[in-house]
């Protein structure tokens, strides 16, 4: 297992507690990339080639935000979400994807939103960068058909994690108060999601009834969306 992510001491402290959960497995590789520099993505997937001899399962997880009122969202702050979370995930797609073909098999995970499914109030910006990548996915998906080399779109809904402190607030609307789903609870759904071949995976209940229903009556949709953005309003 190789983690791959900006900060080093996060990533070594990760290592280190997977270490101790599984002593039998061999250690996490600690590896520092940034997923909007094309070298970095480039330098680690060299090094997983030369160092574990390939890779089998390449998770796009890295993601930002930025919530609040798109009317005062800059297109600063919107530049730097597509960055992250659509231009990074794609170019590194498009980086392990030659590595996979040469393989002859591969999996990449790409961690989309519920919000994606359908734009959320104060969340435009945000939405809009995992819905790009969830459309990516699906045509890529459908061109690889004939490949051994699979996608999994994963849709989690609110989670508990360091998501939250590090996002940007523009102001204009407040984060509705929850339920917000454990770390343990995603992680676990994804690895069975994985184990089981899945295509999409909407995590939440929340976020398999919105979907059923922007097939079925999405004009309940529209309303439920609009109902939230007068209750989240603010100012
Ligand atoms: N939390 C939620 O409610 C929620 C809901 C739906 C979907 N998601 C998605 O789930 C994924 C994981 O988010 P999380 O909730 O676990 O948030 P998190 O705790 O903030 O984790 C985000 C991760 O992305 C890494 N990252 C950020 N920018 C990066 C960059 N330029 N290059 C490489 N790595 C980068 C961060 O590490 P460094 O800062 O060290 O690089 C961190 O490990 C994201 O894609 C997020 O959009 C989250």
């Amino acid at each position: 297992m190789v983690l791959a992510a900006r900060r080093e001491d996060r990533l070594n402290e990760a290592a280190e507690k997977i270490a101790q959960e599984f002593p039998d497995a061999p250690k996490p590789l600690a590896l520092r990339c940034d997923v909007t520099d094309v070298d970095s993505i480039k330098a680690l997937i060299n090094r997983c080639e030369e160092d574990l001899g390939g890779i089998d399962i390449w998770i796009n997880n890295a993601g930002v935000g930025v919530y609040g009122s798109n009317e005062k969202t800059s297109m600063e702050e919107l530049r730097w979400t597509m960055d992250v979370n659509f231009f990074g995930a794609a170019q590194c797609m498009f980086e392990v994807l030659p590595l996979m073909r040469r393989q002859g098999a591969g999996l990449i995970v790409n961690v989309s939103s519920i919000s994606a499914l359908h734009g959320v109030p104060y969340m435009g910006v945000y939405a809009a960068s995992k819905a790009a990548l969830a459309n990516l996915s699906q045509s890529l998906r459908a061109e690889l058909c004939d490949t051994p080399i699979r996608i999994m779109i994963v849709y989690p809904g609110y989670t508990q994690t360091e998501f939250f402190e590090k996002e940007k607030n523009v102001g204009g609307g407040r984060r509705p108060d929850g339920p917000y789903a454990s770390v343990e609870d995603v992680g676990e759904a994804i690895a069975r999601g994985i184990e089981r071949g899945k295509q999409d995976l909407i995590i939440p209940f929340q976020g398999k009834a919105m979907k059923l229903s922007e097939g079925l009556a999405p004009w309940i949709v529209e309303r439920e969306m609009r109902k939230l953005a007068r209750r989240l309003r603010e100012g």
